[in-house]
């Protein structure tokens, strides 16, 4: 008999099954490019309360709708001709795009968070390609890690974090991407960009021309009880050992996450992200380095510095919240 919790190859009659406990409101996890989602029926409010419940989510944190392709998402949210132009240019990808959600859209309020826009993206992993499609609805999926711990890169993440309380985890090999999605709100006049991620902003300045950020102070209605994307929450895919960011040199005890060739000496341990500082190598790395790092007996993790551009930008903002101290935050 097949245990609840184990890992599965994503064989064909692997993903009938997963389908079929999805349909019947259970959790299963799944590899996207980015990071493995939890995902549960977007359009049931029991099975999206258990995945919020397995996460230990904060409620209001709205989840992002998987879905299969364009037309799929059609049927899910409201796209005007800049979220049509992005998802032919990016779908499927590691875009996330937020608007307005279409009535009788699929995706429960539970899942929205109550908020009247709706997070989607079509993942471009083959076997959240094959499992959307044979679900042939939406599926609400956050990362698949507890809340505020570091995303899960392989499936062996997803069964240390959840073991036995998910029904299955089908294993797609490590993710490609490595980092979340980049997710846009075009729910405004202005689109604005609510998280770096996987794409790179200049690809996608390049379609729908220049983004306001969030650091831009562009949003004022942004309130603490009401996160409109992780970053507001501040200690986000933390580590339990303090990290060091921009170290030029190693701190007694400490182990180094490094990047390029330039390595200085003396760390307890060390993890290159790229020694030949390659921002695409680097973002593949992070999540699973982060982890190997953090379960050594090193007093502290250091951080080399990583230029921001393309996904720099988005892995400087995991390492930023990754930094965050533990107190007095989520
Ligand atoms: O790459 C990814 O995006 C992965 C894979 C599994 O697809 N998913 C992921 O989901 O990172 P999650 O739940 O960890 O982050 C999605 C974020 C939420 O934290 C939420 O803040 C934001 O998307 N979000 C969802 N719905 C939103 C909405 N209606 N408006 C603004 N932000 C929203
Ligand atoms: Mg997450």
């Amino acid at each position: 008999m097949r245990r609840k919790g184990r890992i599965d190859e994503p064989t064909e009659a692997a993903i009938a099954r997963a389908a079929e406990a999805l349909r019947a409101g259970a959790l299963v996890a799944f590899p996207t490019e980015t990071v493995y989602g939890l995902g549960a029926d977007a359009g049931s409010d029991k099975a999206v309360a258990a995945l919020y419940a397995a996460k230990d989510r904060p409620r209001f944190n709205p989840l992002i709708a998987h879905v299969a392709d364009l037309p799929a998402a059609r049927a899910v949210a409201d796209f005007d001709t800049r979220a049509e132009a992005l998802a032919h240019a990016f779908w499927p990808g590691p875009l996330t795009l937020v608007l307005p959600a279409r009535r009788d859209g699929g995706v429960c309020l539970l899942a929205r968070a109550g908020l009247d826009t709706v997070a989607v993206r079509a993942p471009a992993h083959p076997v959240a390609r094959a499992l959307l499609a044979e679900v042939g609805g939406p599926i609400a999926a956050p990362s698949a890690n507890h809340s505020g711990d570091v995303s899960p890169t392989e499936a062996s993440h997803v069964a240390d974090a959840f073991g036995d309380e998910v029904e299955m985890i089908l294993d797609g090999g490590p993710c490609a991407v490595g980092l979340e999605s980049t997710i846009i709100d075009l729910s405004a006049p202005k689109p604005v960009l609510l998280r770096p991620g996987g794409l790179p902003r200049v690809a996608l300045e390049e379609v729908i021309g220049s983004l306001h950020s969030l650091a831009d102070g562009f949003i004022t209605c942004l309130s603490t009880d009401r996160p409109t994307a992780p970053g507001q929450l501040a200690r986000h895919y933390a580590p339990r050992l303090p990290v060091r960011l921009e170290a030029q040199e190693v701190e007694p005890g400490e182990a180094l996450l490094a990047f390029g060739k330039d390595v200085p000496r003396g760390a307890a341990e060390t993890l290159n992200l790229s020694e030949q500082g390659d921002l695409v190598e680097a973002a593949t790395r992070l999540f699973a380095y982060l982890r190997r790092l953090d379960r050594t007996a090193a007093r502290g993790i250091a951080v080399m510095p990583i230029p921001g551009d393309g996904l720099g930008e988005a892995i400087n903002d995991r390492l930023r919240r990754a930094a965050t101290p533990h107190e007095g935050t989520s």
